[in-house]
């Protein structure tokens, strides 16, 4: 039987939401990954050390008795968060990052940013404590058309950033377009995220034999063209590149309505989907320092010595995984599966 021994991968992305809905999905991210950047849009927003404390201690009573992981806190940024915040979360070890969302962006991003350049003074104080910023890298004018809305943040926003403050350290979360992939090549003290749908998956996906909810997230799914770019930054080799699922569960009833959510469920299983990914080019050898080492090498934190093991396999994803109110669809649920982890 063919299987793959990787070090053990980390989620550099992640959304756990609170109460009932973290403790049916935490059990999953704790079965794959080592450690996660936890991503801060609750409801209300991590927006302070004290919030960021409080959030960790409840995902910390949630891990499964004798399994261990760790969460790596962010803060969510705002028009008002004080510089003396940042310099509190460096000092206190376990906030690791600042999340930015353009107000509006997405889900619970209504306390986000109104306008970048409101928070230089913040941006200075990450720069010189060396405190990675994460961006939500899309415009959110209305003007913009949606598949275009990455292209003109780097563009209006990203290069401007990138000149006022050259040495911030950044991670541009969850890229979809050829042009993010041109952009953290070409830039340093820059890396980015990528997510397991936007390797898999083209914007075809969301209209295939009716309308496919469970395959809508922000950014939303692009064109091949630019899923062939993230693929092949992905499995480049390059260090810049690493693995974060963006797995941001909603409740089917929220998904499969009207006016349904933005956001896949993928912890269940990540690490398979990712697999699959990396298999279609041929670069499975490329998986391991994608998905373990490349992160912890960003984020200045020592890489996981232990092991999981993937088997070659076929297995159905589950229709739906428990959850809160309503159940929970995978991405893909009810489709096989050709790697299954241990
Ligand atoms: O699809 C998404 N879902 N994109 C985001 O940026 C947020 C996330 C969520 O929290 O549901
Ligand atoms: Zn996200």
């Amino acid at each position: 039987m063919q299987t793959l021994t990787l070090t053990q991968p980390d989620d550099w992305h992640l959304h756990l939401r609170d109460g009932a809905a973290l403790q049916a999905v935490l059990p999953h991210t704790v079965r794959q990954f080592s450690r996660a950047i936890i991503m801060p849009n609750l409801k209300p927003p991590v927006r302070s050390v004290a919030d960021a404390a409080a959030y960790r201690d409840r995902i910390l009573a949630a891990i499964p008795a004798g399994k261990r992981f760790e969460p790596l806190m962010t803060l969510y940024l705002t028009d008002n968060t004080d510089p003396a915040e940042i310099i509190a979360a460096k000092a206190s070890q376990f906030v690791k990052a600042v999340k930015y969302y353009p107000a509006g962006a997405t889900t619970n991003s209504d306390f986000g940013v109104t306008d970048i350049r409101k928070c230089d003074r913040v941006f200075e104080a990450m720069q010189q404590v060396n405190m990675p910023l994460l961006l939500h890298g899309e415009v959110t004018d209305k003007a913009v058309d949606i598949f275009d809305r990455e292209q003109v943040f780097i563009e209006k926003h990203l290069i401007p950033l990138k000149q006022r403050f050259p040495h911030l350290r950044i991670v541009l979360e969850h890229i979809t377009t050829s042009d993010a992939v041109e952009f953290v090549l070409g830039n340093n003290n820059i890396a980015a995220t990528i997510t397991p749908q936007h390797l898999l998956f083209n914007r075809n996906i969301l209209f295939k034999g009716g309308i496919r909810p469970h395959f809508y997230c922000l950014p939303i799914l692009k064109h091949e063209a630019h899923r062939r770019a993230i693929l092949q930054a992905a499995t480049s080799g390059n260090a810049k590149f690493f693995l974060g699922t963006d797995s941001a569960p909603h409740g089917r009833n929220s998904k499969e309505t009207s006016c349904g959510c933005a956001g896949c469920f993928s912890a269940l299983h990540a690490m398979e989907l990712y697999a699959e990914a990396f298999e279609t080019v041929d670069a499975i050898d490329k998986l391991e320092a994608f998905a373990s080492f490349y992160g912890p090498d960003f984020y200045q934190l020592p890489r996981n010595t232990e092991k999981i093991t993937l088997t070659k396999t076929t297995w159905r994803i589950p229709d739906e995984v428990p959850f809160a109110e309503s159940g929970l669809v995978p991405l893909r649920a009810g489709e096989e599966m050709t790697w299954q982890m241990a």
